[in-house]
């Protein structure tokens, strides 16, 4: 892939991966390292709707939600030089994957349940695990849409304990 003079790929580069996978860690290091434009999914979102994640879940519903990320992802398309933490659900319809590929680079970001669950454990702002706060859930939904971003992913990082400064150096060089 051709690198800008930055050593930043010319392109966007997408993270994808489960809740708590690292995806806004690894995009703010990648914005801060090679000078690309950081954008945060579900922030850009709560910011146009003017409300949280939660609320449009509870409000109107998990349909309206991925509507708004499809048309987000589709914007998003027509600019270079992003790098955009995606919501972990983003990659379960095969349009946001076109996009995606339309506009750059897919990385999934591989994570163990176990790990997730110790990055997630305290947090209430992700309603698909409000009440649902266990491994064992964590680790059905994940096997559930492991062959989703799988298949969506031109790059598969392994992140459980590796550093942030070697998980986006590890990304650079498979570019
Ligand atoms: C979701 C992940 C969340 C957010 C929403 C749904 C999902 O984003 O988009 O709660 O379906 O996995 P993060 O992966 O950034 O937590």
């Amino acid at each position: 892939m051709q690198k800008g003079r930055t050593g930043a790929p010319d392109c966007n580069i997408y993270l994808i991966g489960f809740m708590g996978s690292g995806k806004s860690t690894i995009a703010r290091c990648f914005a801060r390292e090679y000078g690309m434009t950081l954008v945060e999914m579900d922030q850009r979102i709560e910011e146009e709707e003017g409300r949280t994640i939660s609320r449009i879940f509870a409000e109107s519903g998990e349909e309206y939600f991925r509507e708004l990320e499809t048309k987000l992802l589709a914007r998003l398309g027509e600019k270079k030089g992003q790098v955009i933490s995606c919501g972990g659900g983003a990659a379960m319809r095969e349009k946001n994957v076109e996009e995606m590929r339309r506009g750059g680079k897919i990385v999934f970001l591989r994570t163990r349940p176990e790990t997730i669950y110790e990055r997630v454990k305290n947090s209430h702002n992700r309603p698909l695990l409000e009440g649902n706060m266990n491994v064992e859930y964590i680790r059905q939904l994940m096997e559930k849409r492991r062959p989703k971003y799988e298949a969506a992913a031109q790059i598969t990082v392994d992140t459980d304990e590796k550093s942030i400064s070697g998980i986006c150096g590890e990304i650079l060089r498979l570019l």
